[in-house]
């Protein structure tokens, strides 16, 4: 394996570093780089990112009854916001394309009818990934629009904003709090020892500064915290592009006051490469995944800013039980003991994928799950319950 420096990528960020006045770059434009640089980051290079012979699973990659359970909720949702009988849907950051294709075809069994009226727009950063997406949704290509910006979509736009994991891997800011004030962690190359090295300096931007008054939260002396304003940037956007319906955002993380509490002393960045985690972001750049936690305060904060109300947020494995996830199991244990030998296999798989998708210790309280609706009454949702309350929201 080259080493870090000698790669093409590592080489256009060094001379990014030698070629700014201060020879430094904000840790937001290293990460920048290593994971979207054309052609060379880590997710628009041509190589394979999720699954197992790859870097990370994803709740899509276990199995199809992820996207199979949420297109109920979807068709709910759908049905309650469109007063015409066109309904949209737009997954930003879809990745190889697995869970629009089992929405799709999880519709196209059980609800043809929405199916049929049914477009699914895909906003997606990596062209490696959009090409994944075309041979993945090649049978539904008739209700699939790729587009290249939040402009792109029709208005008005009446329907669902969906993402799994697509906040985690947006740029970010790093902030350490050094006696008493916030100083930004920035980026230099040491010629002489040919690494990476981080300093600490005045913040870059004064957004950085606000951040912390407005999520209410203070850092202990010495902690190190994420600022994804990024995030903030595309609920933003996401708001504005929204006539009337839902933002559904999966991810992980939590409410600002536990992400950045002071036992998460070293924030929560972190590396995926060949399914083993590291906290090395200098190492493997542009090979290996790089995350950080997501803010869900500040989603909820800005969206209300925009006219998002928050009307659920709570964990993965809460969501996918209130859509239906153990029927689903049901139904299959129906149909297999109609027909033992060709089911079985089917079952296990399932059984397998539904409790790594709901168990405390595997994705199922990791993963957040916050629905924000606009311009919509007030509906007891067949998923909701009190689990706003629960957050203290
Ligand atoms: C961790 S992957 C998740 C993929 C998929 N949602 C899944 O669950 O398997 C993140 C995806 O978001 C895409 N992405 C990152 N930033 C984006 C942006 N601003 N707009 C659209 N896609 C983006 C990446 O290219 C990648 O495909």
């Amino acid at each position: 394996m080259k080493e870090a420096n000698e790669t093409q990528l590592s080489k256009e960020i060094i001379k990014m570093i030698n070629d700014s006045p201060e020879k430094r770059i904000t840790f937001y434009d290293f990460m920048k780089m290593a994971l979207y640089a054309p052609e060379l980051g880590y997710y628009t290079k041509d190589r394979k990112k999720i699954g197992k012979s790859a870097d990370f699973y994803t709740s899509s990659s276990v199995g199809p009854i992820f996207g199979q359970t949420i297109a109920n909720s979807f068709v709910e949702l759908l049905q309650y916001a469109s007063e015409k009988e066109t309904f949209f849907i737009l997954e930003m950051g879809g990745g190889d394309g697995r869970f629009a294709r089992d929405v799709l075809n999880a519709m196209f069994e059980k609800y043809p009818k929405i199916y049929q009226s049914l477009t699914y727009f895909m906003l997606e950063a990596s062209p490696y990934h959009q090409d994944l997406q075309r041979e993945h949704l090649e049978r539904h290509l008739n209700h699939v629009k790729w587009i290249d910006q939040l402009q792109d979509l029709p208005q008005p736009f009446i329907g669902i904003i969906f993402s799994n994991e697509l906040v985690d891997s947006f740029p970010v800011h790093k902030v350490k709090k050094v006696n008493g004030k916030f100083k930004e962690i920035f980026v230099t190359w040491n010629e002489e020892r040919e690494s990476y090295e981080e300093i600490t300096a005045e913040l870059s931007h004064p957004s950085l500064e606000d951040y912390f008054i407005q999520q209410k939260v203070t850092l202990k002396e010495g902690q190190v915290a994420e600022i994804n304003l990024d995030a903030i940037d595309w609920m933003k956007h996401v708001a504005q592009r929204l006539t009337r319906g839902y933002v559904i955002t999966i991810d992980y993380g939590y409410p600002a006051d536990e992400l950045y509490a002071s036992h998460r002393h070293e924030g929560t960045l972190m590396c995926y490469y060949q399914h083993t985690a590291n906290d090395n972001p200098y190492q493997l750049i542009g090979e290996q995944d790089i995350t950080t936690h997501v803010n869900f305060t500040a989603l909820m904060e800005e969206g209300k800013r925009w006219g998002l109300e928050p009307v659920w947020f709570s964990t993965q494995s809460h969501f996918l039980m209130n859509s239906g996830i153990l029927e689903m199991l049901q139904e299959i244990g129906l149909d297999q003991m109609k027909n033992k030998d060709l089911f079985q296999d089917e079952a296990i798989k399932m059984n397998r994928a539904i409790r790594q998708l709901i168990m405390p210790g595997e994705m199922g309280e990791t993963f957040k799950v916050l629905v924000q609706q606009k311009n919509m009454g007030s509906y007891q949702y067949r998923f909701m319950t009190s689990a706003l309350k629960q957050y203290g929201l």
